[in-house]
């Protein structure tokens, strides 16, 4: 089925998983993940962040997808057309901002992925003394133009596939690199396991230390688990408006938090062993990727060649969610404003590379310019993942579990009724919706804002 009420759709059930997918696999799996993963003590805190995923991100991500489809709009039409008033609309306005911060330093980090896509092409981290490698991130990011050219090229990559529009682009790219990026994470995955030395890494990914944990861990794997599966601005709304109403809603959702869980694991999988067979601490910090990985892709043998595949998998798996943020700007200017994709595009691609612009030089010469103590790289990271989404997020459940309620949740997550899915399960996803994700919500502002504590 292609047309949807004359509104564009996605073709299969496969193209459905992979497009949710691929917004949900990206950056956030294979840079953000290993190093929170390295700053928080390994095992304790992927066992936090998969109960963070399946009790209050994965019932956020069915809540989307609920609005979404039922609506069939962008996310301010969305909430308008499912209440018939305007005054809901404002729930988008906290997506928006959220998917401009995002994006924007998306953006700049899909950028250095191209430029050190290059560099592995280029088979410089085998050349280079290895005491220099440090230096090439730095160098590199500091530069004020040539981050900007990165971030202007991952843009358009991002762009062109955004263009082609949701069938024709968005699905079927996913379609092919999604199961390419699998097939590389598992084969680079592999290569790392079986480093002289690695079983240290293994066991720090797989053997809980309990006493790590602290309240910053635990806020810091709740963020995460937001930011992986692409939860609180809308992406998954504007995804889920193009899925035909006989899709089952819980099976994709619950297929694309298992695939985006088990492509972290695997990702950290990639990373750790290699790092500890190395002997490098892997407390690294967002450097760890683009700094302690050159490192030890000098040292490992067919490290060249590694290199190359990793790079690809990174800039694969960030632009698939890239197109996703791009895509709920667009469908917003197109629904909301009445502009025509290519304009739609062409007029959120200025905004993203202002926006990302000033992100990528704050890493160089505006880091002296700092709001609340951090650069405004940071502060965007800072803003969208620890407000901005918890808020959305916050507000989407009250909206779709208290406003629009129990039985419309109940009639869409069955397919009125057509599905055979244990009503034991609709209930409890219901009752998540309801109360436990918003109140864990409501407890994590807290305790991130240090009320009552
Ligand atoms: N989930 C993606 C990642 O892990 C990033 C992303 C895409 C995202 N769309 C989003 C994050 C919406 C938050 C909200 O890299």
């Amino acid at each position: 089925m292609k047309e949807n009420n004359g509104r564009a759709s996605f073709s299969s059930s496969f193209g459905v998983l992979v497009a949710m997918a691929g917004s949900a696999v990206g950056l956030g799996n294979m840079w953000r993940f290993p190093y929170l993963v390295g700053e928080n003590g390994g095992a304790a805190f992927i066992i936090i962040y998969m109960i963070a995923v399946a009790f209050i991100s994965l019932p956020i991500f069915i809540t989307e997808f609920f609005i979404g489809r039922r609506a069939q709009a962008d996310i301010f039409g969305a909430y308008e057309k499912l209440t018939g008033s305007k005054k809901w609309g404002t729930i988008g306005l906290f997506g928006l901002l959220a998917v401009i911060c995002i994006l924007s330093f998306y953006s700049v980090v899909g950028g250095w992925s191209v430029n050190y896509l290059g560099r592995a092409v280029a088979f410089e981290f085998t050349r280079a003394d290895t005491s220099e490698l440090g230096n090439i991130f730095s160098n590199f990011v500091s530069d004020p133009w040539l981050p900007l050219i990165f971030h202007t090229i991952f843009l358009l990559m991002t762009a062109v596939v955004v263009i082609l529009g949701v069938e024709k682009g968005i699905e079927s790219f996913a379609k092919v690199m999604m199961p390419v990026l699998f097939v590389i994470i598992i084969l680079l995955a592999i290569r790392s396991m079986t480093l002289e030395g690695a079983g240290a890494g293994i066991s720090y990914l797989f053997k809980p230390d309990f006493s790590k944990i602290t309240r910053g861990t635990v806020i810091a794997a709740i963020g995460q688990a937001f930011f992986s599966l692409s939860v609180g601005c809308g992406t998954i709304i504007t995804y889920g408006s193009y899925v035909s109403k006989n899709e089952s809603i819980i099976k994709c959702s619950a297929g694309t938090a298992i695939s985006d869980t088990l492509f972290a694991i695997i990702a950290g999988c990639a990373i750790m062993p290699a790092v500890f067979a190395f002997g490098i601490s892997p407390s690294e910090g967002p450097g760890l990727v683009f700094v302690t990985l050159p490192y030890i892709f000098a040292q490992m043998p067919l490290g060249g060649v590694v290199a190359i595949f990793f790079f690809i998998s990174l800039l694969l798996a960030a632009i698939t969610s890239s197109i996703s943020l791009l895509e709920v700007v667009v469908a917003f200017l197109s629904e909301e404003r009445k502009m025509s994709r290519k304009k739609a595009v062409f007029c959120s691609f200025g905004l993203f590379w202002v926006v990302g612009a000033l992100c990528s030089l704050s890493q160089g010469k505006l880091s002296d310019w700092t709001i609340f103590g951090m650069n405004f790289f940071d502060l965007l990271d800072y803003v969208s993942s620890n407000i901005l989404m918890l808020i959305g997020g916050l507000l989407m459940m009250i909206f779709a579990g208290w406003k629009i309620g129990k039985k419309a949740l109940k009639e869409e997550l069955t397919n009125n009724g057509t599905l055979k899915i244990a009503p034991w399960l609709v209930n409890s996803i219901v009752f998540l919706i309801r109360y436990v994700a918003p109140i864990a919500i409501v407890a994590i502002l807290f305790a991130t804002y240090g009320i009552f504590y």
